[in-house]
């Protein structure tokens, strides 16, 4: 028999005013999983001190030094729940063809059958916690609405600080207004008299989301990606497929705003493939004087046309679940400022003192560390102290570069979108898209070489379209079609953000990085800037519009005359391979590729055969 928690709720155990549509389905779910109370959260500060303890006491978090870490824990997970489990994530469309070719997909009558058994009794012994949430600021136009039920506190926890959670999000669904149910349980029941603990999971895991149905299930995991459902879940891959019906679109993009000299402002839209440094880039320090770079999301953005036709945008999260490991005060100072206070760590290592540490924090290695795993750690193991995925969970209130507009409700205009991958070879430094579709194909074929032994072979490229791969609702090509079409419209309508390409990772022959990066990234983003301005002239290439000679004082950033040359050499063999690469990958993606990406590439490939 499951009891409801009073403390906040109406005689009739509900809040006041809520949908109906929304305590019925919190009561079907209850009684398929069978909790033991039921409690509706309110966003308070009182609460988030309850889990807190809650926490506390079930040994998933151990609070850090309050004089070097205030108000901060750490959490440490089961060792096999430690990452976003691609293999067990679905889109469970009715057509196959819908979800592919990218996705993992089911029968949704099946995978309705078996997660209804899975769940059956799940939450056993537990509480269920009703979350709702906004995914952008509560009321702006742009934002959308989701109830997340679960049974783990430290996913009600992240909620909190990821998301508009609580009183505020579930009195904007009035009945009528279109919310996203999200399913979550770590499949571990207790048993009465059942000793819990610290990281409750199970084996057995299943992602899963149905976007005709805009429903999530998932179950198994309480890491991030897999339980925090308003993220790369809703706000991502659910959100692709709203988006495409309604007319925006869910993008795996940073959003900065950027101010020149003259005080005037621009706001870019990013997109990189994981390990490329997007929280970085959203944080960037310029090295030019006078310039500054604020940060309005470091993950996702929701790019919609705004009444005046042109393309805005809203980060839809309201904190930052980022990677610990290579963030220190010098790769991201910025960073680093935010992670002072009110932090959740996950899986990093312990100091003596109470403090954390991971790899990449400080040049300085500390000589006995507690690690991820909660074993005695020394600078001579053979392991890492923190989990090379181990994240941080923070307000993005706290990014002392937070731009005073990121909960603009209207959104911000979007003057460039950018994409950028990790390429040893090949891709300059920057390009400007000669034209929105030749854009599409840049996102389209955006890649990353990881490795040293895939640089320079362009058969080992790893493709993320959009940055996208994991991450898409839909039929990777029909994403690519509505960016196609969104972009399209905004143009008649009153304008489409100038496209570009980036890559900080082109190495020399001698293996070196050719150029500096971070702060020094602002001369790459000062020449887009004047591109859109039209102060830089361009000059043109193959992958469009290239600097000119003194369009980029690159000496200002370090880098001398021969290398400068080497980051926007153009070899006709290695582009022809790379343009088969990309004909072999769009064929790969079946009849379902626009028509416009596949007539930029053969526009590019002429231009290659014209070098
Ligand atoms: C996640 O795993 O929850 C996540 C945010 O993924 P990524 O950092 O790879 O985008
Ligand atoms: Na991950
Ligand atoms: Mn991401």
């Amino acid at each position: 028999m499951t009891v409801i928690e009073q403390q906040i709720l109406g005689l009739d155990g509900l809040p006041a005013g809520i949908d109906p549509s929304i305590a019925a389905w919190v009561g079907r779910i209850a009684r398929l999983t069978d909790p033991e109370r039921i409690v509706w959260c309110d966003g308070s500060m009182a609460e988030r001190q309850r889990l807190i303890s809650t926490l506390e006491k079930a040994g998933t978090l151990t609070p850090l030094n309050p004089e070097l870490r205030p108000g901060s824990y750490l959490a440490r997970s089961n060792p096999d729940d430690v990452a976003r489990v691609e293999s067990r994530t679905f889109i469970c469309s009715e057509h196959e063809e819908d979800a592919g070719p990218t996705n993992n997909w089911m029968d949704p009558n099946r995978m309705r059958a078996t997660l209804s058994e899975l769940m059956a009794g799940a939450m056993r012994g537990r509480t269920m916690y009703v979350v709702p949430f906004s995914m952008g600021p509560v009321g702006s136009p742009l934002a959308r609405y989701g109830v997340q039920v679960t049974d783990s506190p430290y996913v009600v926890l992240s909620m909190g600080t990821m998301t508009r959670m609580g009183a505020d999000a579930l009195r904007r669904i009035t009945p009528g207004t279109p919310w996203v149910p999200a399913v979550h349980s770590v499949g571990a029941p207790l048993l009465p008299g059942q000793e819990d603990v610290p990281w409750p999971c199970n084996e057995t895991k299943y992602i899963v989301h149905y976007p005709e149905t805009r429903e999530i299930w998932s179950y198994g995991s309480a890491y991030g990606g897999n339980a925090i459902l308003a993220k790369k879940a809703f706000a991502l891959r659910i959100a692709s497929a709203i988006g495409q019906d309604e007319g925006w679109i869910a993008a795996h993009m940073l959003l900065l705003k950027v101010t020149n000299p003259d005080g005037r402002v621009f706001h870019v839209a990013a997109a990189f493939p994981s390990a490329c440094g997007k929280t970085n880039f959203a944080m960037l320090q310029p090295t030019i004087p006078g310039w500054t770079v604020e940060t309005l999301g470091d993950d996702i953005a929701w790019l919609a046309p705004g009444p005046d036709g042109r393309l805005r945008a809203i980060n839809p999260e309201a904190g930052f679940f980022g990677v610990a490991p290579g963030t220190g005060r010098g790769t991201n100072p910025v960073a680093m400022d935010t992670l002072e206070h009110d932090v959740v760590f996950t899986n990093v290592a312990l100091t003596d003192e109470g403090d954390v540490w991971w790899e990449g924090m400080t040049d300085e290695v500390p000589d006995h560390l507690t690690d991820w795993l909660g074993k005695d750690w020394t600078p001579d193991a053979s392991t890492p102290a923190a989990h090379p995925n181990s994240r941080f969970t923070v307000a993005a209130a706290q990014c002392p570069t937070i731009s005073d507009d990121w909960e603009d409700p209207a959104g911000v205009v979007v003057d460039a979108v950018i994409f950028g991958g990790r390429r040893a070879t090949n891709v300059p430094l920057v390009s400007q898209a000669r034209s929105w579709d030749h854009g599409m194909l840049m996102g389209a074929t955006l890649a990353s070489e990881r490795t040293a032994a895939a640089e320079g072979t362009v058969g080992e490229l790893r493709r993320d379209p959009f940055a996208m791969l994991p991450f898409s609702g839909v039929h990777m090509a029909d994403h690519w079609k509505h960016w196609l079409e969104v972009g399209h419209a905004a143009e008649v309508a009153g304008g489409a953000p100038a496209v570009f390409q980036v890559n900080w990772f082109r190495k020399g022959a001698d293996g070196r990085f050719l150029w500096p990066g971070f702060g020094e990234n602002i001369h790459a983003l000062k020449w887009i800037l004047d591109r859109i301005d039209g102060t830089a002239e361009g000059a043109d290439s193959p992958f469009g519009y290239v600097p000119a000679d003194g369009e980029i004082d690159h000496a200002a950033a370090g880098v001398e005359d021969a290398d400068w040359a080497a980051l926007f050499a153009m070899d006709k063999d290695a582009l022809t391979a790379e343009a088969d690469d990309a004909a072999a990958f769009l064929d790969s993606y079946g009849g379902r590729v626009p028509a416009e990406i596949r007539a930029e590439l053969a526009e590019m490939r002429a231009r290659i055969d014209a070098l």
